[in-house]
């Protein structure tokens, strides 16, 4: 029986994916380091330093672990610009109706994201009070794949992993579910899921999966 659903953040409850490519962007031109939308997809659900290493793919020269941690920080600085614009009327469709109702049901909500942005942009669209418990990049060590936030939240919340159900949008996010004994419904097309939504526009799903 589900009594928790661990909600994923970027892509999921805010979509943060332009910030994102935004900030990279203006890091990797910067450097003169070639960066496109395809690059950024990759980026999904990844730590911040495990995306650098893959925007450095591209990089024509070697970087030292000293100037990596530089670049990562001028990459926050303007991705932390970019998101504190964000309003409550960045919530994507549906993500709040869903929220409410869960709630409503009696089932626990949480966040699970990677990123150490989240209690900021949890302020800015004003859902730092919503959730039953949030796990973000600032309380783990391994990032998804790795099922630990997953995991942390669950624990935060006192439900077994069995009981509860993780949203994505991304395949490292689906898999860190699998991994840590959840069930998972995939949004906007995270592959290896046990369910499937083009997004979170509709109740139904959960109904569903709830029941
Ligand atoms: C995830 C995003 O939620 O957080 C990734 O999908 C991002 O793209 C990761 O790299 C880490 O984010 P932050 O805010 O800690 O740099
Ligand atoms: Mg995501």
């Amino acid at each position: 029986m589900i009594k928790a659903v661990l909600f994923d953040l970027d892509g999921v409850i805010v979509s943060t994916d332009r910030c994102h490519y935004r900030a990279w962007k203006r890091m990797a031109d910067e450097e003169g380091i070639y960066f496109d939308e395809k690059i950024n997809d990759r980026l999904r659900g990844v730590s911040r330093m495990a995306s650098l290493e893959i925007v450095l793919e591209r990089s024509p020269r070697a970087y030292t672990e000293e100037e990596k941690a530089a670049l990562a920080a001028r990459k926050n600085d303007y991705y932390k610009d970019l998101i504190r614009e964000l309003t409550p009327a960045d919530i994507l469709p549906g993500a709040m109706e869903n929220l409410n109702e869960l709630k409503k049901n009696g089932i626990l909500t949480a966040v699970g994201s990677s990123s150490k942005n989240t209690p900021l942009i949890l302020r800015q669209i004003g859902l730092d009070a919503f959730f039953d418990a949030v796990s973000d990049g600032n309380n783990i060590s391994h990032s998804k794949p790795d099922p630990e936030v997953f995991l942390k939240a669950a624990e935060m919340l006192g439900v077994e992993p069995a009981d509860c159900l993780v949203v994505e949008d991304a395949d490292a996010g689906i898999e860190a579910g699998r991994r840590g004994g959840i069930k998972t419904l995939s949004v906007k097309g995270a592959v290896g899921a046990d369910y499937f939504a083009p997004d979170l526009s509709d109740y139904s799903i959960f109904r569903r999966i709830i029941r």
